[in-house]
C-alpha cells in the first residue's frame, strides 16, 4: 500500500474554546482556522461562542465581534463590509464566499471558517495572494492601443459597452480560482478563472487594440487550456458571474483565428 506523509504543519489541531456560554442568550458557536507562522506549531480550530442578539447578521460582524471582544490575536483581510472589495473572501462551511454577504442564519449548526483553499496562507484567515495578484498583472489588465489617442476620450457604442456586462463587475476576490481544481493542482502555470475572466474582459473590449498579442499570450498548453469546465467557478463566484463561460469564449477566438 502507498504510504502518504503529510507535510509538516499540515493537519490541524483541536484548538482553544473561547467565550463558553454563560446564561441566557442566543449562543452561536463559530469555528475558526488559526495559524501562527511564528510559533512553530500546527493550525488549529479554535472554538468561539458569540451571542447573536449582540452582534451583526453577518458572518463578518461575528469575525469582527470576536476580534473585538473576545481575542484581538484573530487576524483577517475587511474593508468595505458591502461585497466590493472582496477582501473578505474565505471559506465558510466548505464554500468560498465573502463574509460579509454571508448571514449567519444561511448556515445551520457551527459556522466553520478556513482560509481560501489551496493558497499559501500568510496567518489565520489571511491567504498569501502574491501569485494570484503577479498573474493577473501578466494579463495587463489596462486598455492597450496604438493609433494615436483622441484629443477627447476613447469612444465606444453602446452594444460595444454591453459586451463587458458580467465582467467588469468581478472585484478579484479569488473565490473562483481558489474553488477550481485545476486551478488548485497548476496554479504555478494555469491561470485560474478568475484571471482569464479578466483576460477576456480586455480581448472583448471594443477599444482595446492588442487582441493578437492578448490571444498569443494564451496560446499555451496551461495558460488556458488546462479549464476541464467542472464549472466550480461559477458556482463559487459571489457576484453571480460566469468565468466558465468567458472561458469557453476564449477558446473560440483561439479556434477562430486560426481558420
Ligand atoms: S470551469 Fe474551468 S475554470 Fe471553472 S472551475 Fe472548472 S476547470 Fe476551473
Ligand atoms: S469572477 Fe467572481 S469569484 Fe472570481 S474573482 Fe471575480 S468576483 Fe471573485
Ligand atoms: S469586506 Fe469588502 S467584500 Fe467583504
Amino acid at each position: 500500500m502507498v504510504q502518504l506523509t503529510l507535510p509538516k504543519n499540515s493537519k490541524v489541531e483541536p484548538g482553544k474554546t473561547w467565550n463558553q456560554p454563560t446564561g441566557s442568550g442566543d449562543w452561536r458557536e463559530i469555528r475558526v482556522y488559526r495559524w501562527n507562522p511564528e510559533d512553530g506549531k500546527n493550525p488549529r480550530l479554535d472554538t468561539y461562542w458569540i451571542d447573536r442578539s449582540k452582534c451583526g447578521p453577518m458572518v463578518l460582524d461575528a469575525l469582527i465581534k470576536i476580534k473585538n471582544e473576545i481575542d484581538s490575536t484573530l487576524t483577517f483581510r475587511r474593508s468595505c463590509r458591502e461585497g466590493i472589495c472582496g477582501s473578505c473572501a474565505m471559506n465558510i462551511c466548505g464554500t468560498n464566499g465573502l463574509a460579509c454577504l454571508k448571514s449567519l442564519d444561511d448556515y445551520k449548526g457551527p459556522v466553520t471558517i478556513y482560509p481560501l483553499p489551496h493558497m499559501p496562507v500568510i496567518k489565520d484567515l489571511v491567504p498569501d495572494l502574491t501569485h494570484f495578484y503577479a498573474q493577473h498583472r501578466s494579463i495587463e489588465p489596462w486598455l492597450k492601443t496604438y493609433t494615436p489617442t483622441p484629443a477627447k476620450e476613447w469612444r465606444q457604442s453602446r452594444e460595444d459597452r454591453e459586451k463587458l456586462d458580467g465582467l467588469y463587475e468581478c472585484i478579484l476576490c479569488a473565490c473562483c480560482s481558489t474553488s477550481c481544481p485545476s486551478y488548485w493542482w497548476n496554479s504555478d502555470r494555469y491561470l485560474g478563472p478568475a484571471i482569464l475572466l479578466q483576460a477576456y474582459r480586455w480581448i472583448i473590449d471594443s477599444r482595446d487594440e492588442a487582441t493578437g498579442e492578448r490571444l498569443d499570450n494564451l496560446e499555451d498548453p496551461f495558460r488556458l487550456y488546462r479549464c476541464h469546465t467542472i464549472l466550480n467557478c461559477a458556482k463559487a463566484c459571489p457576484k453571480g458571474l460566469n468565468p466558465a463561460k468567458a472561458i469557453a469564449e476564449l477558446k473560440k477566438l483561439m479556434v477562430e483565428r486560426r481558420v
